[in-house]
């Protein structure tokens, strides 16, 4: 075990302390990455150390790096060695996180570490919490105990408010959860992204009329697509007129508000009937950590409670995880997050969250001397910019190009970006999410934009 043991942290401190050498992304097709993977089922035992070997040399070198330090798509997961550190932990000493029989300790270190969360973004600390796969379950949640705080009509007269710039999980768990799909509004965007403010007024004023029952608003505190935060404040204010739940996806944006600046714009998370937020984004976690937080914990219980002759020694007058999400049996998540926190302190990660927000600002700032670029000022740490349209070049011919530039930067291996589309035109994201991208590494990055543009 020791053996094997101390070659796997030799081979993860490597593969840790190179990743910025390494190509960012190999394309393939499943032949490319079966031929290199697929084995008949094994029969014979093997050796720890060949699985090792195996692994490091057939898996590793083609993953797309998600934790490179030029990995700038979609909303990076950049995790840590402190964080891998806890996953091990986890894996290694394997407690049941369930119930409170199953591993008080565990459950008090994750009320714990949710307590400390709650502090950091200023949320009630009588509320209920607890962590998740990631940020889809933790909408999941919210959207279950709006579900149940509507009462008997909800799935049938209910009406849940989305911007088209929330996250497809919204409308996937309200569709889990049983919503028909006329219970999603469609609430539009201003110029900015965010939810029109009056166009949700109008829509709940018009639902009213017509026998609906406006149940939730569901929010985005930074979109996926270009890092918008919802008027969060206002939207509260309407909530609370109307006697609305209002649930913040904060999944990405949520822990900027670690950092002064975040606070400032993100101001308004903390009144959220239910928040979600994702650990393995912008705290530096292992993928598979998100949070949901409900702020009437008794309510989050009612959603989830479950009984079971098999249960029956389970102390009651504990907290019991299996109570407040869809899992019995899980992971002991809170170990990857503890250890983050515990190893780097708050005010660590609000300077590392703030850092990375001027490194989108460095970028953008560089990005701007390329004359064929349009740039748009970063949001948290999110830049959307594109080709500028070259006189009668149709918006398809455009969006050709910064396709190819897309496709050019992941085949040169040394960054990664993301497409999407933002009022109708497409456009190339430039995240930057990671405590292992220095400013060199965001001119790197941008030089080779500029090279691929000449
Ligand atoms: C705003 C937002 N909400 C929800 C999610 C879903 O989170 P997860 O992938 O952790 O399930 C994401 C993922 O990027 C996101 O950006």
């Amino acid at each position: 075990m020791r053996t094997v043991g101390y070659a796997l942290v030799d081979r993860l401190v490597a593969h840790h302390i190179t990743l910025s050498d390494q190509p960012v992304a190999r394309r393939g097709t499943r032949h490319d990455f079966a031929s290199l993977v697929d084995e008949d089922l094994p029969d014979a035992p093997r050796h720890l150390e060949e699985c090792l070997e195996f692994f490091f040399q057939r898996v590793v070198p083609d993953l797309t790096l998600v934790n490179h330090p030029r990995f700038h798509g979609y909303i990076p997961c950049p995790s840590s060695f402190a964080g891998a550190l806890g996953a091990m932990l986890a894996a290694g000493t394997n407690p049941f996180s369930g119930s409170w029989l199953g591993g008080s300790t565990i459950c008090a270190l994750e009320l714990t570490v949710l307590r400390w969360i709650k502090q950091m973004l200023n949320y009630p600390l009588t509320s209920g919490g607890i962590f998740t796969s990631g940020g889809s379950l933790a909408n999941l949640i919210g959207l279950a105990a709006a579900r149940t705080r509507g009462g008997d009509t909800a799935l049938t007269r209910g009406v849940i408010y989305i911007s088209p710039e929330g996250h497809a999980s919204l409308r996937k768990s309200a569709a889990v959860l049983g919503f028909p799909r006329h219970a999603i509004r469609s609430v539009p965007t201003n110029r900015d992204f965010q939810m029109d403010v009056d166009a949700l007024q109008r829509a709940i004023t018009r639902d009213r009329r017509d026998g609906r029952l406006p149940l939730a608003v569901a929010a985005t505190a930074g979109t996926t697509n270009s890092g918008a935060i919802d008027p969060l404040t206002t939207l509260a204010d309407i909530c609370t007129r109307e006697d609305i739940w209002f649930h913040v996806d904060a999944a990405y944006g949520g822990f900027a508000a670690l950092s002064p600046r975040g606070k400032r714009l993100l101001q308004g998370l903390e009144r959220a009937d239910s928040l979600t937020l994702d650990p393995h984004k912008w705290l530096y976690c292992p993928m598979g950590i998100g949070c949901a937080l409900i702020r009437d914990a008794k309510l989050l219980e009612n959603t989830f409670s479950a009984d079971g002759e098999y249960l029956a020694d389970l102390p009651r007058d504990e907290i019991n995880f299996l109570d407040r999400g869809p899992e019995l049996s899980r992971p002991a998540r809170v170990i990857a997050v503890w250890m983050v926190l515990r190893s780097v302190g708050r005010a660590g990660l609000a300077k590392q969250i703030d850092h990375d927000m001027q490194l989108a600002q460095l970028a953008a700032d560089l990005l701007r001397a390329n004359p064929q670029l349009q740039v748009n000022d970063p949001v948290l740490s999110i830049v959307t910019f594109g080709h500028r349209p070259k006189p009668h070049e149709t918006e398809e011919d455009r969006a050709k190009r910064d396709m190819k530039l897309m496709e050019a930067t992941l085949a040169s291996g040394e960054l990664m970006l993301s497409t999407t589309t933002l009022a109708s035109r497409s456009v190339l994201r430039l995240v930057v999410m990671n405590h292992r991208t220095t400013a060199e590494e965001v001119q790197r990055s941008v030089s080779q934009i500029h090279q691929l543009t000449r």
